[in-house]
């Protein structure tokens, strides 16, 4: 009976293998002959969300869910995010914020399924696809989502961790994981290649581990071509589609791969991504309802995606490229630090009109009987004006005794001084005989954006994005000191170009002399500690380190505090800290996220720290606002 999928895949079943839960044991499988799903032997659809565990904190992962519970979902979709769980080769991270199982538990316990999408590769819109940055300095070069055996040995060693977890959970062993989707949307023909072995080798992988006790899917878009790339044999092929695609076409390509089972739109689009210096595309309510109706209709199991998309905290988000043949004529975009994707829960977890109207789709058609009242927005709160004091440059002393330095000849990739993320100091002395001149300084390869500094003054900003990676210098001929702060924006999380290496990746020539040797100096931005008992150093330039604290006052009512958005304006580039958690990058100078979201889970009552690294201009007047509404499109 357990092996009700593999079989019904390979033969047209007949209603014999449909587990009737007579036994009473928990069964979930496709019922082929009819075209649907069977849960405990009764037909059975769902209509599910997506939200991403590594994007909400763990304090709110609870509302979010019983927020989607209300709303009249019966299922949530995530990824399993790789980097998060494995930072480093075999340094695993399962707590906090990375404890899945914790999250699948409260799913339970809310009575809600699971869908797991487990990649390895997920895109996701995170950095590197939320393939582990590792991957990139091994030598010689690995070829990720491939049949590179290096690159099969390090998934089969985190699928060996990863795998085991997820056992207990399946439904058929008493939990609530219904459905395990491998790679992701693998058949995009940009990749340029389809590697059947690799995903042949993924499902057996898999399989080793969990056996026939979930049911195994692909997802793929709208497409014929990606549909049979991507399908792999004797897993469901499912795909997916925005409310303005043709929902006919797009099942009927999944239908010329699927043969028969039931119909499934893995990622209905609610909204979408968006793009530091790009006005936040719409996506329309009304749009979501039509598509809704029609999907529906089909007795098709949907999954929204996102139905709360909630924050790229840290540095985790991606980028991606438009355009070009090359990694180095394609235009690369960083994405935002929200990851709002206008859904139907906001990045704060509230209700908006997307929401109501899902919810009142699903209540109209009996899908939903749930009677729990309907969720209301949350109170936010403005903590007020704090005055941030510049503690130390970037450029000085101390920071730089306590950041490692590494010295090369040539410049070092951030991977290959085993930088994920943050930003590193390139530093060399000019090459000086004495004579002054204007000549051409020229980085060939620069990922992503840099500021330029000579003897310590500032002289422009180069990027990638701009494709500006030259500027005229002033040498004055005696031996000058270049700085170089190059900041990674995010690797691309997508597509071809996905191996998106950090830092600067081939010589940096004045005139037609290459520069070097060269000392780099990280900072992986994770971490504020140091700064606690520092005194505040005169004459501060930018980049440069600005603390102050706030007060959130004592309330005898609430549980917690309440969730708050900080205002930048003001301020330029940089990255912004709240009681040591990093909780991303802002840029409200080109926008268009003006506000970055504050959860009350992450303040105490009384004095709380704000740490901003601010890496262009501050503030004139050194001030930064808490509020209590949040700016996306500014
Ligand atoms: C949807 O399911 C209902 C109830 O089982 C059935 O009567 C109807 O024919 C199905 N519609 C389609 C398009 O499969
Ligand atoms: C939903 O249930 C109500 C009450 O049983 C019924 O009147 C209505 O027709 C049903 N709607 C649909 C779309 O089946
Ligand atoms: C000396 O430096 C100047 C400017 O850097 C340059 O124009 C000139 O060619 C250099 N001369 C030699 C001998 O390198």
């Amino acid at each position: 009976m357990r092996s009700a999928i593999l079989i019904s895949a390979i033969c047209s079943l007949t209603v014999d293998f449909v587990h009737t839960s007579a036994d009473g044991l928990p069964s979930f499988e496709i019922d082929y002959d009819n075209n649907r799903f069977l849960k405990d032997g009764q037909a059975f659809q769902y209509v599910s969300g997506s939200m991403h565990y590594f994007r909400v904190p763990r304090a709110d992962w609870r509302n979010r869910i019983q927020k989607m519970k209300a709303a009249g979902l019966n299922a949530i979709s995530f990824y399993i995010e790789w980097s998060t769980h494995e930072p480093e080769p075999g340094i695993y991270n399962f707590r906090g914020n990375a404890d899945f199982e914790y999250f699948i538990q409260l799913m339970r316990e809310e009575e809600m399924l699971a869908l797991i999408r487990i990649g390895p590769f997920i895109q996701a819109e995170r950095d590197f696809g939320g393939l582990p940055y590792w991957l990139l300095k091994i030598k010689p070069r690995v070829n990720v989502r491939t049949s590179d055996p290096t690159f099969k040995k390090y998934v089969k060693k985190w699928f060996s961790v990863l795998l085991p977890k997820l056992v207990p959970h399946l439904y058929e062993n008493g939990g609530n994981i219904i459905m395990i989707q491998i790679e992701n949307e693998y058949g995009h023909n940009e990749l340029g290649f389809c590697d059947k072995k690799y995903t042949t080798w993924l499902r057996d992988t898999v399989q080793s581990f969990i056996g026939y006790r979930a049911i195994l899917y692909t997802t793929d878009e709208c497409d014929i071509n990606y549909q049979r790339c991507g399908s792999i044999p004797k897993v469901y092929t499912t795909v997916d589609f925005s409310p303005l695609s043709d929902e006919v076409e797009c099942f009927g390509y999944m239908r010329q791969v699927e043969k028969r089972g039931p119909l499934i739109n893995s990622e209905f689009y609610t909204g979408w991504i968006a793009f530091w210096g790009q006005p936040r595309p719409p996506r329309n309510a009304q749009d979501i309802v039509t598509m809704m109706k029609r999907v529906m209709a089909y007795n098709a199991s949907f999954n929204f995606l996102m139905f709360h998309g909630g924050t790229n905290f840290g540095l985790t988000s991606g980028g991606t490229f438009v355009g070009g043949s090359s990694l180095d004529t394609a235009v690369y975009m960083p994405q935002l630090t929200t990851y709002d994707f206008t859904s139907p829960l906001d990045e704060a977890g509230d209700p908006t009109e997307k929401y109501f109207e899902i919810q009142r789709v699903l209540r109209e058609a009996n899908f939903s009987k749930n009677t729990i009242p309907t969720p209301k927005p949350s109170l936010k709160y403005s903590y007020g004006t704090v005055n941030m004091l510049p503690v130390t440059g970037l450029l000085d002393q101390v920071p730089r005794n306590l950041f490692t330095t590494v010295t090369n000849q040539k410049p070092l990739s951030f991977e290959d001084i085993d930088m994920n993320q943050g930003l590193v100091l390139y530093e060399t002395v000019l090459p000086g005989n004495g004579t002054a001149a204007r000549l051409p300084l020229t980085i060939n390869l620069l990922r992503d954006r840099a500021i330029i500094f000579l003897d310590h003054a500032k002289l422009g900003t180069m990027s990638r994005s701009g494709f500006n990676t030259t500027m005229d210098l002033l040498v004055t001929g005696s031996k000058q000191k270049l700085s170089i702060l190059v900041e990674n924006q995010g690797r691309c999380s997508n597509g071809k170009f996905i191996e998106d290496r950090k830092g600067i990746l081939a010589d940096v020539t004045l005139g037609n002399q290459t520069l070097g040797p060269w000392s780099m100096t990280r900072y992986p931005l994770n971490d504020t500690s140091w700064l606690t008992d520092m005194d505040v150093l005169p004459d501060v330039r930018t980049p440069a380190f600005y603390r102050g604290v706030f007060v959130v006052p004592e309330d005898g009512v609430r549980e917690k505090p309440l969730d708050t958005f900080l205002d930048p304006s003001g301020w330029t580039k940089g990255v912004a800290f709240v009681n040591g958690f990093n909780v991303g990058r802002y840029w409200p100078a080109v926008g268009p996220q003006i506000t970055l979201y504050v959860p009350g889970a992450l303040l105490v009552r009384g004095l709380n720290t704000l740490v901003l690294v601010e890496l262009e201009e501050a503030a004139e007047d050194l001030t930064v606002k808490f509020v209590d509404k949040h700016r996306l499109d500014g």
